[in-house]
């Protein structure tokens, strides 16, 4: 799967001169809320605004990572899945998916989607490469382009149970723009024994601080729409969650040691469920 790389093109043949740096990207103030350094002056000023108001935000981005980590490895390793299309990568961030689900079983194969060329930059190196992963620029609100992309036919075989990943992603989608009908064609993709992992961003911990922090977000290139517990436990529809259910991510799956106090947890905005096609 690895792509040529050309001077001033990124591996997936994005000029890197075209990388927008005027506005702040939600994909590079993630990766400054996490400590990363693949950010520009311009989400770090939206991100410390957003810390300005929510200074918890880190804590849930954090948890949100440990979270993607324990229900790759479930699928993986308890559920037997081989092959997942996660939309909405991010930034690499070690470990990465396809290092988490190779650690357990190395023929696992994954397709990586985000939309954001920052993303493509790092991808080459950081992403792809080991025979069995890709990644490709695709958008969310387009599912059946997603569907159709050579990376996903070259990698994802619709015979057999595949798991979604959409981490941390469903909340840059309005309801405007339809999160439900993506997620039915999506779903409608996937084959019986096939699992969808999502987790979301909420106000539901923190609704006195959420306008300000939407506020920020209106300013980049896509805007935040955080979701109720009802609200999100509604983008599951059409599958069924496996237990814990759907719950602030500190509380799925939780390893030994890792328990927080319920002060600690009052700071986690952000939900996530695994869940099993019906
Ligand atoms: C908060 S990061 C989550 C990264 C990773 N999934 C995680 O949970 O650690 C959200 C990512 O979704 C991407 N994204 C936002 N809207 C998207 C869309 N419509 N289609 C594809 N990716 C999108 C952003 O570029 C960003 O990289």
């Amino acid at each position: 799967m690895q792509m040529e790389a050309e001077d001033g093109v990124t591996d997936q043949g994005f000029p890197v001169d075209e990388i927008d740096t005027s506005r702040p990207h939600p994909a590079r103030m993630y990766d400054y809320f996490l400590g990363g350094w693949d950010n520009y002056e311009v989400d770090r000023e939206a991100a410390q605004r957003v810390l300005d108001v929510a200074p918890d935000v880190v804590l849930g981005a954090r948890a949100n990572r440990e979270f993607l980590r324990r229900a790759v490895r479930y699928l993986v390793e308890e559920c037997g899945v081989r092959q997942i299309i996660d939309i909405g990568t991010g930034i690499p961030t070690s470990p990465n998916t396809h290092e988490i689900a190779h650690e357990v079983s190395p023929d696992v194969r994954i397709a990586y989607i985000d939309n954001d060329p920052i993303v493509a930059t790092h991808a080459g190196a950081r992403l792809i490469g080991t025979g069995n992963t890709g990644f490709f620029l695709g958008d969310m609100r387009e599912p059946r382009t997603i569907l159709e992309h050579p990376t996903i036919s070259e990698l994802i075989d619709f015979d057999e149970p595949v798991a979604l990943l959409l981490v941390s992603v469903l909340h840059f989608v309005t309801d405007e723009e339809d999160p439900a009908g993506m997620l039915a064609t999506l779903r409608e993709a996937l084959p019986a024994g096939s699992y969808l992992v999502l987790s979301h961003a909420t106000a539901d911990f923190h609704a006195e601080v959420a306008p300000e922090v939407m506020e920020v977000y209106k300013k980049a290139t896509a805007s935040l729409t955080a979701r109720s517990h009802a609200e999100v436990l509604a983008l599951f529809d059409g599958y069924d969650l496996v237990e814990p259910g759907l719950v602030q991510v500190p509380l799925w799956h939780p390893e030994d040691g890792s328990e927080l106090t319920p002060e600690e947890l009052r700071r986690i905005g952000v939900y996530g469920g695994v869940a099993r096609i019906r």
